[in-house]
């Protein structure tokens, strides 16, 4: 039997009436810190959450799926950043003022035809929330979830990531740089060596190039950066993006990171024009140092490739022992990209290359905080964020199980296949460089290391 219309009109209005009840019981029952209205528009205050609430809320695991890195690491982090943070935001808040100003001052000229409408005031945001907020959305967390999680606005939100990219860039304490001192380097040699099995005790550091996906940049946006938009083009990827080198140590700490140059270069022209190649030009490993890079790159005084094209012998022998070591830096990249799951899909075109560059270089900056900070094991994603990530409108690329990185690491590794390889040609380098490719400056040395060591690959399966 149908409600009669009466009958159905009441019970709605008690429905109604309960339901205002409870948002109103719940708006008196949390706190009210600010002023959250928008110019003459009366809306509802926002309300807002500490990052300790949320982690009560989440508790450790979910704190660490969801930030990246465990509540304790957290709060060394924000330490770091704090200062440089809260810098920035005084000197945007110094502009606004100055908006305001210049708004209040039109508007008593009667000149407010046109207005720079004033920034609706947000009340204060802890710089932990900031903080917070620029994690999840590295993360790959949707920006929709973190403004209802903190009660901040969508702008905020953005600004947040801004303020703490700007702040990891400006903190000495995490900057990129290979160490120059020997002794240092003799460190990075002696844990290759441990995690050797044939005790290779040359390896410096392990070194490949991924790629930076992006959207096709904008013709203002490539020219600002003084490079063609065809030069962006990955042809082996099928992406636009930014060739990023890196080299790593035992652990997947980058030990060196540098992005100039767009997708469609080869890692060799990359790592030719690079700085590291003018310090190792000039003598920065010490002797006997070497780095460890695929065929990609040349054998040279400072750098050992494997042998093109093997089968068998102590050549494979030497390729799969020398693959043990130059892997580390593949598992690097997949710690980062899984870590801060915004690198699976395009950087908007709306962020400039120059911001990509300063957050990916920011993002490498954090992966070396939380490894020294032992959240080196990299958490799964929530899922609503693996949800958002893998529903992105530009795509996203998947994390496949890496079999050989996983043998070495002793534990499952996943790595982004579609993103890394991708300057491995020489399409762009001159001939001079693939001549070189033939030449053996340590190659020989160390073949003969594993012929002596009685060691050879293990057999692969169906051999
Ligand atoms: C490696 O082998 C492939 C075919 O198996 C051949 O096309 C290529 O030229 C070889 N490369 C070298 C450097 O010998
Ligand atoms: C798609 O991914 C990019 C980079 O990861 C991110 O900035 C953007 O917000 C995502 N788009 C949507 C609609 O979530
Ligand atoms: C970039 O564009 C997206 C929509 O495509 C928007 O949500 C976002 O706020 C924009 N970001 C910036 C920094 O302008
Ligand atoms: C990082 O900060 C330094 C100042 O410490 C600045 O000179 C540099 O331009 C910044 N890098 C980027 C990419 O913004």
């Amino acid at each position: 039997m149908l409600l009669s219309n009466s009958k159905l009109q009441a019970q709605t209005l008690i429905v109604f009436a309960a339901a205002a009840a409870a948002q109103a019981a719940e708006h008196f029952s949390c706190k009210h810190s600010r002023d959250g209205s928008r110019l003459n528009k009366p809306t509802c205050p926002r309300h807002s959450r500490s990052v300790r609430d949320v982690y009560m809320c989440l508790g450790s695991q979910y704190f660490r799926r969801a930030y990246r890195m465990s509540y304790k690491s957290f709060w060394e982090l924000y330490l770091k950043v704090k200062d440089e943070m809260e810098a920035t935001f005084k000197e945007a808040a110094k502009i606004r003022r100055l908006a305001r100003r210049k708004h209040r001052r039109q508007l008593r000229r009667g000149n407010n035809r046109n207005p720079t409408p004033p920034p609706p005031p947000n009340g204060k945001i802890h710089t932990s929330v900031r903080l917070a907020c620029a994690l999840r959305y590295s993360a790959g967390g949707s920006p929709y979830d973190i403004i209802s999680t903190y009660g901040i606005s969508h702008t905020e939100q953005f600004d947040s990531v801004w303020y703490t990219v700007d702040a990891v860039n400006k903190t000495k304490e995490f900057d990129i740089k290979y160490p120059e001192s020997h002794e240092e380097q003799r460190k990075i040699a002696e844990d290759f060596r441990g995690v050797s099995t044939v005790k290779f005790e040359c390896c410096g550091g392990s070194i490949d190039g991924i790629l930076i996906w992006t959207l096709k940049p904008t013709l203002a946006n490539a020219k600002a950066v003084g490079v063609d938009q065809q030069k962006f083009m990955c042809g082996r990827k099928h992406k636009f993006g930014l060739n990023c080198q890196a080299v790593s140590d035992v652990r997947g700490q980058f030990l060196d990171i540098s992005i100039t140059y767009g997708g469609a270069s080869s890692d060799v022209v990359t790592f030719e024009s690079s700085d590291l190649k003018r310090h190792l030009d000039q003598g920065l490993l010490a002797p006997n140092l070497v780095l460890f890079g695929d065929n990609a790159y040349i054998d040279s005084q400072y750098m050992v490739t494997p042998y093109p094209n093997t089968s068998g012998g102590p050549k494979d022998n030497y390729n799969f022992f020398h693959s043990q070591l130059r892997i580390r830096i593949e598992c690097a990249f997949g710690m980062l990209v899984q870590r801060w799951g915004i690198l699976r899909s395009a950087v908007p075109r709306n962020i400039s290359i120059a911001k990509t560059i300063t957050l990916v270089l920011a993002l490498a900056k954090l992966h070396n905080f939380c490894i020294d900070a032992a959240d080196e094991v990299v958490a799964n994603p929530l899922l609503q964020d693996e949800h958002h990530m893998t529903t992105n409108e530009s795509g996203s690329v998947p994390l496949v199980p890496n079999a050989d990185a996983s043998k070495v690491l002793g534990r499952e590794v996943t790595t982004p296949d579609d993103l890394i390889g991708g300057g491995e040609h020489f399409d762009d380098a001159p001939r001079q460089y693939r001549r070189r490719q033939q030449d053996d400056y340590h190659r020989t040395g160390l073949c003969i290391h594993v012929q002596d060591s009685f060691m050879s690959r293990p057999r692969r399966r169906g051999t």
